[in-house]
């Protein structure tokens, strides 16, 4: 996979994903720390708190990168077919200073599909999925940038800073 230095990114002209290990390598715990504190979601607290406490722990584990597995297996007590596949989490725009008005969320969402796509084209899988909670202008983004809802997840019992009792779960094939 391709690493993106970070003496290479010319911020004026495009957008650039960076990997949270790569920075983490090149940068050191307490610079990336430091850099991810200035991220402000008032919009979704669990959001903020996943990026300022818990992002540099999941990306040291691989926690985010596990989600991915085979597709397609037929459970012949339910009469199902259940599909993994990877999940698209915590995504939203830094609010912090207005930098929220720099990239709208439909570009945002697309980056995040066209990673998975590259990572698909190499271990296969064609879907993806991600959960969210039940808010008009929640559903309506995800619902017109191709996302059709499939259950909802009850909450588990440390997932404290979400609102209402369950989330919605959508999925779409790239
Ligand atoms: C979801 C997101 C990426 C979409 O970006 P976008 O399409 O550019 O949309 P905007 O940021 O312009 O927001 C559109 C509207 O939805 C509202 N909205 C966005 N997220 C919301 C949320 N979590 N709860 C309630 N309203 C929300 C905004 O207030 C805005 O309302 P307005 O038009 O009345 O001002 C972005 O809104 C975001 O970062 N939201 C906060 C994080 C979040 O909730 N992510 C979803 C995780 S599943």
């Amino acid at each position: 996979m391709e690493t993106v230095r970070l003496s290479e990114i010319n911020s004026n002209t495009h957008f650039v994903q960076i990997n949270l290990s790569d920075l983490l390598e090149q940068l050191g715990e307490d610079e990336v720390k430091n850099i991810l504190s200035s991220f402000v979601c008032p919009l979704n607290a669990d959001v903020e708190k996943f990026v300022k406490t818990k992002a540099v722990e999941f990306s040291r584990r691989g926690f985010s990168k596990r989600k991915l597995r085979e597709h397609g297996i037929f459970d012949t007590k339910s009469n199902e077919y259940t599909v993994a596949a990877p999940l698209i989490a915590q995504l939203g725009k830094n609010y912090a200073n207005g930098n929220n008005s720099l990239i709208s969320g439909r570009d945002l969402l697309q980056m995040a599909m066209e990673k998975v796509k590259k990572v698909q084209n190499e271990v296969g899988g064609r879907f993806v999925y991600l959960e969210c909670e039940e808010k008009p202008r929640l559903m309506e983004f995800y619902e017109s940038n191709h996302f059709k809802i499939f259950g909802r997840r009850k909450l588990d019992r440390d997932e404290t800073d979400i609102e209402g009792k369950y989330l919605l779960q959508y999925f779409t094939i790239l």
